[in-house]
This record gives C-alpha cells, sequence and structure tokens, in this order.
C-alpha cells in the first residue's frame, strides 16, 4: 500500500518559513505585497484567488486585490499592469488564468515586469528556468519539487515521466526534473502509447485533467505518483487523473487529490513573493 503523501502538512511547514521570513522583513521595514487580479467570474478562478488571498493573510503578506469585469478590455488590464509594475510598494503580481478569451495571454504576461512576475510565466523567467539560474520558480512544478524533497525521494538517474506538456506545469515541471539531473519524458496528447512510457517511470508526475486516466497497470511497482490534476467526478467531488485506490496497491508513494499537490503551489507563490520582496529591498 502506498504511503500518501500530505500536501498539507508539507505546505503547513513551509508557509510557517514564510511567515517567519515575512516577520524578518518586517523588522527591516519591508512589507511585502502581492497584487492579485481576476478578470471575469470563473469559479474555479475566484476559488484559487480567495485561498491565494487566505494564505497571504496567514503569512502575514499584504493582499491587494483587483476584481475586474468579464468585458475588461486589453488595453485595461495592460494599463493596470503598468501601474503595478511602477508601484514600489507591490512586489509580486499575479494575474489569474484563464483570462477571458478576447484577452490577449501572452501579451499580458509578458507586460508584467519579470521581477514582480511571481507566477514565473513571463519569457525572461522561463529562460532563466530553462539555463537553472532562475530566483522565481513556477509555483505548482516548484511544489512538487518541494514535495519529493520533503519526502527524501531521489530524482537523480531516476527516469521521471510528465504527462501533459502546458506552459504552467508540464513544461516547467520537465525543466525542474532535469535541473535536479532526473532523465525526463514528456508524454503529451499526441504520444503514442503512453503506458509503454509509464512503466517505466520511477516518478510520474501526472497533469492530463482527466479522471481515472492513469490506471494501476500503468504504473510500475514501486513507483512515485504525483497527481498535479484537479478533476469533479460525477458525483461532484474534487479528484486527479490517478486511479487513487487501484494505483495505491501499486505505487510506493502517492499524493491525494485534494490535499496533495494544491496546497504547495500556494505555499510556493507565498515565498516567491518573499523572495521578490527581499530581491526589490536591495536594489
Ligand atoms: N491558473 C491555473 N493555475 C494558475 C497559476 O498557477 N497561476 C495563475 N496566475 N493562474 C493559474
Amino acid at each position: 500500500m502506498a504511503k500518501r503523501i500530505d500536501g498539507k502538512k508539507i505546505s503547513a511547514a513551509m508557509l510557517e518559513t514564510v511567515a517567519a521570513e515575512v516577520t524578518e522583513l518586517k523588522k527591516e521595514g519591508i512589507e511585502p505585497t502581492l497584487a492579485v487580479i481576476l478578470v471575469g467570474e470563473d469559479p474555479a478562478s475566484q476559488v484559487y484567488v480567495r485561498n491565494k488571498q487566505r494564505a497571504c493573510e496567514q503569512v502575514g503578506i499584504r493582499s491587494v486585490s483587483h476584481i475586474l469585469p468579464a468585458d475588461t478590455t486589453q488595453q485595461t488590464l495592460l494599463a493596470l499592469i503598468d501601474t503595478l509594475n511602477r508601484d514600489k510598494s507591490v512586489n509580486g503580481i499575479l494575474c489569474q488564468l484563464p483570462l477571458p478569451k478576447h484577452l490577449d495571454e501572452e501579451q499580458v504576461l509578458l507586460a508584467i515586469s519579470p521581477e514582480k512576475d511571481v507566477d514565473a510565466f513571463h519569457p525572461v523567467n522561463v529562460g532563466r528556468i530553462t539555463i537553472g539560474n532562475a530566483d522565481l520558480l513556477p509555483c505548482t512544478p516548484a511544489g512538487v519539487m518541494e514535495m519529493l524533497r520533503y519526502e527524501n525521494i531521489p530524482v537523480a538517474g531516476k527516469h521521471c515521466v510528465v504527462l501533459g506538456r502546458s506552459n504552467i506545469v508540464g513544461k516547467p515541471m520537465a525543466l525542474l526534473l532535469l535541473a535536479a539531473n532526473g532523465t525526463v519524458t514528456v508524454c503529451h496528447s499526441k504520444t503514442e502509447n503512453i503506458a509503454a512510457y509509464t512503466r517505466t517511470a520511477d516518478i510520474l508526475v501526472t497533469a492530463v485533467g482527466k479522471q481515472n486516466f492513469v490506471t494501476a497497470d500503468m504504473v510500475k511497482p514501486g513507483a512515485v505518483v504525483i497527481d498535479v490534476s484537479i478533476n469533479r467526478n460525477a458525483e461532484g467531488k474534487l479528484c486527479g487523473d490517478a486511479d487513487f485506490d487501484a494505483v495505491s496497491e501499486v505505487a510506493s508513494c502517492i499524493t491525494p487529490v485534494p490535499g496533495g499537490v494544491g496546497p504547495m503551489t500556494i505555499a510556493m507563490l507565498m515565498k516567491n513573493t518573499v523572495s521578490a520582496a527581499r530581491a526589490q529591498s536591495k536594489k
């Protein structure tokens, strides 16, 4: 029976460390501040933004929310980002994705100053992650790496298979595993015979977004399964990509959904905001 990796416990420990750093910064007269932009009324995005605000409160980071209507123009959004870029009291800027369809997401992400880009979505930060000298790390993949470190799961030399190639999870996940000396395979919607790859994975990270996509016969006995997806099943309950009970019989460790990777993403965002505040205070 696989060990259940407790993302709530690991993230709570991280948040304690971040809170202590915030206390130190405040003693130095620095108040770390995160600006959160939400455009429209997507219910999932509203929940994510609320959870991010709560985490800020918990660790003592000041959060400033900008809730904009769904018909906000590109020009208005870019003007807000420009104001926040120039505002010295703001250390981090997060624009919740997805944006309404009429907005140009790529242009929006490019507009956020790389030093305030606490999501690490700006091409400059993506480039730094690729080279391996980034200060700000992509929150979800960095949260996964933190979980592996906390659980003393070695990555070097291991075959790490990532399912999904999104800019938010799959691609940066592959880069962080590679930086940790993993041997990395990225599978995606056009990959033929995905199971042939997953069956050789020592560490399997799944970010597909389909309930029961990863079945027990796709997992090597003793593998570590990290489930990044948040799906809803027929009863409306949250679930990941893995057929949790059956995969638990085969894997050595597995992350649950909810309570796995999700809380780690938010903890990493808090950590990035503090890093950004510290870096900006030295300028
Ligand atoms: N939407 C889904 N995940 C994320 C994330 O990590 N950051 C932002 N800004 N939007 C998201």
